[in-house]
C-alpha cells in the first residue's frame, strides 16, 4: 500500500471470519478504509455488521484473517506479541462500549491503569489520571468506585482512561449508547476535544444521529464490507437542550 503515511489508519481488502467449516461467521468481508490523521471518524451501520470486529482489529486487539492493514504507520500483527502489547499501551485508546471498568479499583485508580502498565509510578500515575479525571469534569468522584457512579460518570472515567497516556489513536464503540442527549454531547464534545490534534485520529462506532456532526467523515458498514463514505464539515460545537450545572 503505497502513501500509507498520509493516513493514520489504512487498510485493504481486511476479512475476518470467526470459526470454521459450517459454524463459520464471515464478520468482515474485505473492509477499504482509510481515516486521514487529525480526521474524526464515525463508523455506522446495522448491528452484526462488523463495526466492532473492525475496530478491534484496528486497535491491534483482534487478528485479521486477510487483506493489509497499517495503523499509526506499522501493522499491528506483524509485530511480536511483546513489541505489539507495548505498541498498543503506547498508541492506542479504546472506549469500550461496557465501560469495562474495573469494580474494586477508583476512578483515579481506573484512569491510571494504562500508565501503571507502561511502567509510570503510581504516585505519578495518579496524579496524571487525576488531572485527566478533571478534564472530563468528575475531579470531584476521583475515590469513588464505579458502582457509585452514574452511566455518564462512568463513561467519562471510560474517555479519561483511554485518553490518560495521550495515544495517538483512540478508538470508541458506541460511547454515547447508555448517556442522554446532553451527556453524548459533553461526551462527544471531550473525546473531540482531547483526542483531536493533526497527528492524531479518532474512529467511533456509532448508532447515534445526533452526534454524527461531529464527524469529518461517516463510513457505512454493511454485512462485513463498507458500503459508503460521506466527508462532511464537522461542527464540534455541543447542541445542548438542558440548561447545564
Ligand atoms: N468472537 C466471535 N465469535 C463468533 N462470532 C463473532 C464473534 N464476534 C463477533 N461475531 C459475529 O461477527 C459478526 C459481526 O459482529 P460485530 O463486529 O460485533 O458487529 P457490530 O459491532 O457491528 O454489531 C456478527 O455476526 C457476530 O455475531
Ligand atoms: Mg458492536
Amino acid at each position: 500500500m503505497a502513501e500509507a503515511k498520509a493516513f493514520a489508519v489504512r487498510t485493504h481488502g481486511v476479512t475476518k471470519v470467526f470459526g470454521r467449516g459450517a459454524a463459520a461467521v464471515h464478520a468482515l468481508r474485505g473492509i477499504e478504509l482509510e481515516v486521514p490523521w487529525g480526521e474524526l471518524v464515525m463508523l455506522v451501520g446495522p448491528s452484526g455488521c462488523g463495526k466492532t470486529t473492525l475496530i478491534s482489529i484496528l486497535a491491534g486487539i483482534l487478528d485479521r484473517t486477510e487483506g493489509e492493514c497499517q495503523v499509526l504507520g506499522v501493522d499491528p500483527q506483524h509485530l511480536r506479541q511483546s513489541t505489539r502489547t507495548r505498541w498498543r499501551g503506547e498508541n492506542v485508546g479504546f472506549v469500550f462500549q461496557q465501560f469495562n471498568l474495573i469494580p474494586a479499583l477508583t476512578a483515579a485508580e481506573n484512569v491510571a491503569v494504562p500508565l501503571l502498565l507502561l511502567g509510570h509510578p503510581r504516585r505519578k500515575a495518579i496524579a496524571a489520571a487525576e488531572a485527566q479525571l478533571e478534564r472530563v469534569g468528575i475531579a470531584d468522584k476521583r475515590k469513588v468506585r464505579p458502582t457509585q457512579l452514574s452511566g455518564g460518570q462512568q463513561q467519562r472515567v471510560a474517555i479519561a482512561r483511554a485518553l490518560v497516556h495521550e495515544p495517538r489513536f483512540v478508538v470508541c464503540d458506541e460511547p454515547t449508547s447508555a448517556l442522554d442527549a446532553d451527556n453524548g454531547q459533553i461526551v462527544m464534545g471531550l473525546l473531540a476535544e482531547i483526542a483531536m490534534r493533526g497527528d492524531r485520529a479518532l474512529v467511533v462506532v456509532t448508532h447515534d444521529a445526533r452526534i454524527f456532526h461531529f464527524a469529518d467523515r461517516i463510513v457505512r458498514m454493511d454485512d462485513g464490507l463498507v458500503a459508503g463514505v460521506r466527508t462532511q464539515t464537522a461542527d464540534r460545537t455541543l447542541k445542548l437542550h438542558s440548561h447545564q450545572p
